[in-house]
């Protein structure tokens, strides 16, 4: 009999695979470089992912605004929010232990003293409070129902007035996600399209 390993993917709560530490630099627009600490079972391990990479250049934030980094991973959107808006709150939250453990050291190692991670499913960790910019490069693979879910989560943790921002790639369903925020929101637009991915925002 054939017997098919279930390879570990990066949502998994509690990854079991083999630890494969590395470090990754990742240089801010303003010349600031960041060092992150990352790790086998987490999403992308060996670099900032390209998506992450147009969410950060996307969002904006007057500092002093609360955020939250909804599916945070290792913390690569966070930390860089968190070092650019110092006055800021700013939540991170994963349902991946291992992602929220790398997001904590990670923060502490870059000198943020603004941020706080929390593990947990969706919103779940943060009871009801509520930010002024919410973002997520979301967990595609999860699946629809997952994604359209933390989306109407992240709907009612906004402020009157805040800010979603969700980064897809073009085709991987950033046409059918717009949609869905677009309905959910009842506004959305796009301010930064590039490298096949598109961002994706919307007001509440
Ligand atoms: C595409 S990764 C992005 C990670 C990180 N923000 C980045 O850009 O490198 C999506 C993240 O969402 C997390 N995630 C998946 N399902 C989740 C859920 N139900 N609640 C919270 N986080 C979740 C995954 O563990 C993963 O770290």
């Amino acid at each position: 009999m054939e017997v098919c390993a279930l390879a570990e993917q990066y949502f998994t709560p509690s990854p079991t695979s083999a630890h494969e530490r590395r470090t990754v630099r990742y240089r801010m627009r303003d010349g600031r470089e960041l060092v992150f600490e990352t790790d086998a079972g987490v999403f992308s391990k060996g670099r900032v992912d390209r998506g992450t990479r147009e969410l950060i250049k996307a969002v904006t934030l007057d500092d002093g605004e609360s955020f939250l980094d909804l599916g945070c991973g290792w913390g690569p959107v966070g930390i860089s929010v968190a070092v650019s808006c110092p006055r800021s709150e700013v939540w991170m939250v994963d349902v991946n232990e291992r992602a929220c453990e790398l997001a904590r050291a990670n923060a502490q190692a870059n000198g943020v003293r603004n941020a706080a991670v929390l593990c947990g499913d969706g919103l779940a960790a943060v009871g009801g409070q509520k930010f002024d910019v919410i973002a997520t490069n979301p967990p595609i693979r999860a699946g629809k129902a997952v994604v359209y879910r933390l989306v109407e989560e992240a709907r009612d943790h906004l402020n009157p007035g805040g800010r979603f921002y969700a980064v897809a790639r073009t085709k991987q369903g950033a046409g059918s996600l717009r949609e869905f925020i677009h309905a959910t929101f009842g506004n959305s637009d796009e301010p930064e399209i590039g490298g096949g991915y598109r961002v994706i925002r919307a007001t509440r």
